[in-house]
């Protein structure tokens, strides 16, 4: 912890870029994925589910409308959830999605980049489509200050879109992400322009991947990485 409070950038810079707004999205968010991709974030996100049985304590950051929270609390009766969001709007959505499962989530309306943990140590950190509104840097100095507020049993899933080598992430897989960052760059206000290289991010701050799994060509990625 120590360690992450002497590597944060200055106060100053972290104020100069705002998270993204994602507040007027909210509603929208969940048709705008199933038009665009399909069912395939959505395997993406639970792919690692069966994994995870034995966690009780989850930090979500940046579910969104919450449907990887919904799935978790309703397949693991016992789980207590944070959930961080810098939309509020994003995270009344989550409380709604979650139903009966919504009494062991609380919510956090904050910049995770900031936000101190509330409940550690977690056994479990989900991060589904989140890192990619951060830079590798901020990637890094996140996980840096997590690991030392999980378990050393704790695991770390992660969805991402990827950009493979070859004929395909030059001539596909390129030119979507480039155009999901200028529509989010519209749409919220995203600065953002370049997948951060969250798995090297992760490995420097001592997290070791345990499996991955391709969806869609390469495109998209699925992740559970162990905190030893
Ligand atoms: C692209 S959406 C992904 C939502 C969801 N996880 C999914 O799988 O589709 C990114 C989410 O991260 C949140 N977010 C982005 N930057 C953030 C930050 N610095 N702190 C907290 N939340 C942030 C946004 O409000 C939004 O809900």
């Amino acid at each position: 912890m120590t360690a992450w409070r002497a590597s944060l950038p200055s106060p100053q810079s972290q104020e100069r870029r705002a998270p993204p707004d994602f507040d007027r999205l909210a509603r929208l968010y969940r048709w705008m994925e199933l038009v665009t991709f399909g069912p395939w974030l959505e395997r993406c996100r639970f792919s690692f589910l069966g994994d995870l049985a034995s966690c009780r304590r989850a930090l979500v950051m940046g579910d969104g409308d919450g449907r990887f929270t919904a799935r978790l609390t309703s397949l693991i009766p016992l789980i207590e959830v944070d959930a961080v969001d810098a939309s509020s709007a994003m995270l009344r959505e989550l409380l709604r999605r979650a139903g009966s499962g919504a009494a062991r989530v609380q919510v956090h309306c904050a910049d995770a980049r900031l936000w101190q943990p509330a409940n550690p140590p977690y056994d479990l950190v989900a991060t589904h489509f989140f890192l990619d509104c951060l830079t590798g840097d901020e990637v890094r100095l996140l996980a840096e200050k997590m690991r030392s507020d999980m378990l050393p049993s704790a695991l770390w899933v992660v969805s991402e879109f990827a950009t493979p080598e070859g004929v395909f992430g030059r001539w596909v897989a390129r030119p979507v992400v480039w155009l999901l960052y200028r529509a989010f760059g519209l749409l919220t206000g995203l600065s953002i322009r370049t997948l951060p290289d969250h798995a090297a991010a992760l490995r420097a701050a001592g997290f070791t991947l345990r499996e991955r799994r391709a969806f869609l060509g390469g495109l998209l990625a699925a992740e559970i990485w162990a905190a030893l």
